[in-house]
């Protein structure tokens, strides 16, 4: 492995409405940990990641978890230039984070770079009785709007290290 390789950092950007379960999402990938409690994200949080992509090279993962509360937008916004992929996260039992899923990507389009790869993460599949948001509305719409698209859930591990190990291999 060369010294290029090694040093390969890739930064990923984790956004969506409150209480999708962004922070949990994140703390399943990087330490298998879930919480039940409700516990806000105040600005930015950070996680560390090692991914081995499909050509087999090894690389870092710097996991950026933002606030998804309105009053921290202006923090949140800050932290958006350089990152080279990002998941945009919805609760497939609230219609209402799906319905907000333009104004992240839009603001995506405005305060990060231009040539980064988004996946559309519809979380909390355990709930399933509970959908409001189908399979196919997310996945046409991120068809629509060249986005990956998956279904996850933080609290069972279902596609949590896919979300990721597809978004890395993506961008690399
Ligand atoms: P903000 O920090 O406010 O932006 O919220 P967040 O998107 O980081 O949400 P968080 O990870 O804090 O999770 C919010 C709530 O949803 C918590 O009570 C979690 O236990 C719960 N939760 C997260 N993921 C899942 C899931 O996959 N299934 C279920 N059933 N609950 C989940």
């Amino acid at each position: 492995m060369s010294d290029d390789e090694s040093a390969t950092m890739y930064k990923v950007l984790v956004t969506g409405d409150s209480s999708v379960g962004k922070t949990n999402i994140i703390s399943r990938f990087t330490s298998n940990e879930f919480a039940l409690e409700n516990k806000a994200t105040i600005g930015v949080e950070f996680g560390h990641a090692e991914v081995t992509v499909s050509d087999g090279t090894e690389v870092k993962v710097q996991i950026w978890d933002t606030a998804g509360q309105e009053r921290f937008r202006a923090i949140t916004r800050g932290y958006y230039r350089g990152a080279h992929a990002a998941l945009i996260v919805f609760d497939i039992t609230k219609a209402a984070t799906f319905k907000n899923v333009p104004k992240w990507l839009s603001e995506l389009h405005e305060h990060a770079d231009k040539d980064i790869t988004v996946m559309l993460v519809g979380n909390k599949s355990d709930l399933k009785t509970n959908r409001e948001v189908a399979t196919e509305e997310a996945k046409k719409y991120a068809q629509q709007n060249s986005l990956l698209y998956i279904e996850t859930s933080a609290l069972d591990g279902e596609n949590i290290s896919e979300a990721f190990n597809t978004t890395i291999d993506t961008m690399h």
